[in-house]
């Protein structure tokens, strides 16, 4: 049966769902992930979120955290990431990160890390951090510590604690003019 996904911008009127997605998607608990020590109190990067839907119903989501390596070099934290159980392996997920990776690109960032199975990520492009060169506020498996270069070699010589994104560094975040046309940063129709 062919799946018809349709793909948006995240809005407030959103939170709810994709609260309750999450949840379902990484438990209750997930809050008491390292990935979280970047997220609390600090909003999602909006002109990046995107969500999936099918017939009506909010069935995918992808976010991204601004964080900062060795208070320097500006990245994307890609996640969470998830699809509702009963739509999994349909495309969704994959098609939410090719989506909204493209729109960072086009938004002039330059790298991207996250906290997750290389298996599937590396289907999008990610490899593992060399073992060593970043860090993380709290415990975490290296081989699950993945990174993406949307330009070529923001990588390169690039080590250190990963730390929080804080006002100060906003201004790192802000793309020139990015925020003037949000409808070339995802595909279909805007609601
Ligand atoms: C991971 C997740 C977002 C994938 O969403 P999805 O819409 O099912 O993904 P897609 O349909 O685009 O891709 C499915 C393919 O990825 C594979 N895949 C899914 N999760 C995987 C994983 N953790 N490791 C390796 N492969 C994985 C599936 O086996 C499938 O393979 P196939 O194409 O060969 O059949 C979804 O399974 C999910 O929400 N999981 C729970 C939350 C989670 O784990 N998020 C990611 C954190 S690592």
């Amino acid at each position: 049966m062919q799946h018809s996904f349709e793909y948006y911008p995240e809005r407030d009127e959103d939170a709810y769902a994709i609260e309750a997605l999450l949840d379902r998607a990484f438990g209750h608990d997930r809050h008491n992930k390292t990935s979280y020590r970047f997220r609390d109190g600090i909003a999602p990067l909006r002109d990046l979120a995107l969500t999936g839907w099918l017939d009506g119903r909010l069935v995918g989501t992808v976010r991204f955290w601004p964080v900062v390596i060795d208070r320097r070099w500006p990245a994307l934290l890609l996640g969470p990431l998830a699809v509702d159980p009963e739509m999994r392996g349909r495309g969704c997920g994959i098609h939410l990160m090719r989506q909204s990776l493209a729109n960072a690109r086009a938004r002039g960032h330059e790298r991207v890390i996250l906290v997750g199975d290389l298996p599937y990520y590396s289907r999008v492009g990610f490899r593992q951090v060399p073992e060593g060169t970043l860090t993380l506020p709290g415990p975490f498996d290296p081989a699950r510590l993945l990174m993406l270069e949307l330009v070529p070699g923001a990588m390169a010589g690039i080590r250190g604690p990963v730390g929080r994104a804080d006002s100060r560094d906003s201004a790192a975040f802000a793309v020139p003019g990015g925020a003037e046309e949000p409808q070339q940063y995802c595909e279909g129709k805007q609601r």
